[in-house]
């Protein structure tokens, strides 16, 4: 098969270095792109009377004929005709006869390639922006069903005060929130178009460039030809948000499987979404949360990747560049991946909510509760302290809660205990009154599901 860049070769390359060089296995994912794009530069190239208005239609119906062609995955791919570029160029040919070959006319694939790429990287981040958001519609929804379910909070994995469900739930919609934020914020730099940049140094012929941008839904052009080919900053940005955001959702993940375990039994996965053991019968395993905690190492490796692959390279274009895409595509695919996993998890979860309360209450998660009572009653914060913790010491070594000491063994302390101590121990109480503004105080956790839902609807 003859090379479109053939002329100036004496010898063709071996087939096995070909398929080491070329790109269509995995770029053909931007057959849309690239056809689009296509279709906005031959629109311009005709109204700017750099190619007849007939040629212009016969290539504009080739390239739309392709674009069927691609929707029913009829176009053929060679590994010859090297990326998905070239692959287009020559089946327009074939369609459209030789006049296929003036599309290419005051472009090159440096400026195509990153056109495919900013028209790709716009769709997928408005996609993962819903799915974002449908997963803080999961939060929320559990939430509302559980602000008054209380639970043990953590420090250091150790149990610290106890909290409302619903408050440890929002956390992670305020997390979404700003992964929302970055991804929407990159949006504006992904939005603009190189096309028109030519090979690096822009083009003899009289283009129009901001009519391509417009035509494609661009917001702008990039300023500097040069800038406009190299540029692969707005995929680390992708990149790293969704590194940010895997990172998130890891850890939810290893809440959920930390939760669902016979050790702690806070929730119960949906069977669909759990797997068993060929060995074990009693088994149900948190696989799909244990998958996205695994999958979110790809992530960061495809960032580390791409950084690492742009760090030494002079401008403009280098071939090196080409290896922007396989870890873009499988970032899309493991981000939207599990990101709909983790809507189907959340809404499914079950919550154990006695069990939750029983775990408040057979600990010392109460303990501060009793230190602020006493320096309520002024006592300095850092006595009543030492106060508790001999009280929780004396606990311990009696085997029992700080519930179960009589009111004459907190009084022989410190008389400034009183009957309604054993309100304040309880750990619904507890809750219910860390009112403080974020706090995780019920009122509170109503005020900020109420704020989150409107933050939410306005977007
Ligand atoms: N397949 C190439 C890539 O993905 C397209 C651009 C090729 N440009 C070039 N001058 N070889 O980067």
């Amino acid at each position: 098969m003859k090379k479109l860049w053939g002329g100036r070769f004496t010898k063709s390359a071996e087939e096995w270095v070909d398929e080491f060089g070329a790109s269509i296995s995995f770029d053909q994912e931007l057959v849309q792109e690239d056809l689009q794009g296509s279709i906005a530069h031959v629109t311009m190239l005709s109204a700017n009377g750099i190619i007849s208005e007939e040629d212009a239609e016969k290539i504009k119906s080739g390239l739309q004929t392709l674009q069927e062609k691609a929707a029913n995955e009829e176009i053929e791919y060679s590994v010859k005709l090297e990326d998905i570029h070239l692959n287009l160029e020559s089946a327009l040919t074939e369609l459209v006869g030789p006049v296929g070959g003036k599309l290419h006319t005051a472009r090159s694939r440096n400026d195509q390639v990153a056109t495919d790429m900013h028209l790709y990287l716009k769709k997928q981040v408005q996609t993962i922006i819903m799915l974002v958001e449908e997963l803080q519609n999961a939060l929320l929804t559990q939430a509302e069903a559980n602000v008054e379910t209380v639970m043990p909070g953590y420090t250091h994995l150790q149990r610290a005060q106890p909290i409302s469900f619903a408050h440890h739930l929002m956390a992670y919609f305020w997390m979404l929130d700003r992964d929302k934020q970055r991804y929407q914020e990159s949006l504006k730099r992904i939005n603009i178009s190189p096309l028109g940049a030519g090979a690096l140094a822009g083009t003899t012929f009289p283009i129009d460039r901001y009519q391509t941008a417009e035509l494609l839904g661009f917001e702008g052009i990039y300023e500097n030809s040069l800038d406009a080919v190299s540029d692969r900053d707005f995929i680390l940005e992708f990149l790293s948000s969704s590194s940010t955001l895997m990172m998130h959702l890891s850890r939810l993940s290893e809440e959920l499987i930390l939760w669902s375990s016979q050790e702690f039994q806070f929730i119960e996965l949906d069977d669909s979404f759990a797997t068993g053991s060929s060995i074990m019968p009693q088994k149900k395993n948190p696989d799909m949360a244990e998958l996205i905690r695994g999958k979110t190492g790809r992530v960061y490796g495809n960032l580390m990747g791409m950084l690492t692959v742009l760090k030494g390279l002079p401008l403009a274009y280098n071939k090196d560049m080409q290896e922007d895409k396989e870890g873009m595509f499988d970032t899309v695919k493991t981000v939207v991946g599990s990101l709909k996993i983790f809507v189907g998890m959340i809404e499914t979860m079950k919550v154990k909510t006695t069990q939750m309360e029983k775990a408040t209450k057979n600990d010392f998660s109460n303990a501060t509760e009793l230190a602020d009572y006493l320096s309520s009653k002024g006592v300095p914060f850092r006595e009543a302290h030492e106060i508790v913790g001999k009280l929780v010491l004396t606990c311990v070594q009696k085997g029992c809660f700080l519930m179960d000491l009589t009111l004459e063994e907190y009084r022989a302390v410190n008389d400034l205990f009183e009957a309604d101590i054993y309100k304040v121990l309880d750990p619904y109480t507890a809750v219910e009154r860390r009112n403080s503004a974020g706090g995780t105080g019920f009122d509170q956790v109503r005020i900020a599901i109420d704020k989150a839902k409107a933050k939410l609807n306005k977007e």
